[in-house]
């Protein structure tokens, strides 16, 4: 895939996790045998015509460079211990060190979370090709399947909401590093995803179809799920 700016891949993973229930951050728990950030950062090492792959960890985290030297096929990830209070915070962290250390304001940044380890590669090709060429930039995400209600706060119904327009962001979300971290810088921490942070800048990201096998792990449920679906790749694709 023929890019003219430089592609990175920058993962956020120093969150606590505290909502999947685990003794450890969910970035660790094991997962049909290997912790969950090696299927992602494996996934995505696999994306063609990429320059540099990148993962930010909080500063005290004291397990990523083991995990990483247990599999010889990611020595090429550099690890940013940078991470901050909110994924926000990771994010914008992760995207200076990248400029610090040669990425330019005019290369995309392909930001994905750890959490979500049961992507592929072709997917993520196939945000690229509709991104590549966009002056906005994008992100996966899937057209909202169930009827959706707005609670009250003793958690009654106040409203069922037309579901038509709308979307479930997933990551990855692509943009320009430069465009991105200025968005950032006046989002403020508070926001959940990239795109919100362009949008705020009065631009409006791509919609690009993802997959439901993209879940973002984030209960004890989601980690059963997600070890139900690699152990069925496996199968199909025995090493
Ligand atoms: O907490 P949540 O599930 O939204 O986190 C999404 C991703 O952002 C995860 O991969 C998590 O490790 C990362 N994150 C981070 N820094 C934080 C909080 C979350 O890098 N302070």
């Amino acid at each position: 895939m023929e890019l003219t700016q430089r592609l990175h891949v920058l993962v956020p993973a120093a969150g606590s996790g505290s909502r999947a229930g685990t003794s450890k951050p969910k970035q660790y728990q094991a997962l049909a045998g290997m912790p969950l950030v090696v299927h992602t950062l494996k996934a995505m090492a696999l994306i063609q015509g990429l320059d540099s792959l990148n993962v930010v960890v909080s500063p005290g985290d004291n397990q990523m460079g083991g995990v990483l030297q247990c599999h010889p096929s990611l020595s090429q990830v550099r690890v940013w211990p940078v991470g901050g209070e909110t994924r926000a915070a990771s994010v914008g962290a992760g995207l200076q060190a990248l400029l610090d250390h040669g990425a330019a304001p005019g290369d995309w940044v392909l930001v994905h979370d750890a959490a979500r380890c049961l992507i592929q590669a072709p997917w993520v090709e196939e945000l690229i090709r509709c991104c590549r060429d966009d002056a906005v930039g994008g992100l996966l995400a899937l057209p909202l399947p169930d009827t959706l209600k707005q609670a009250d706060a003793t958690l009654r119904v106040r409203a069922t909401l037309e579901r038509t327009d709308k979307w479930l962001a997933q990551t990855p979300q692509m943009f320009r590093l430069g465009l991105l971290q200025n968005a950032l810088k006046h989002a403020g921490s508070s926001v959940t995803d990239e795109a919100s942070a362009i949008e705020a800048q009065g631009l409006q990201p791509l919609l690009v179809r993802g997959n439901a096998l993209n879940f973002k792990v984030t209960y004890p449920e989601d980690l059963l799920l997600a070890q139900c679906v690699l152990q069925a790749r496996s199968q199909e694709n025995p090493a």
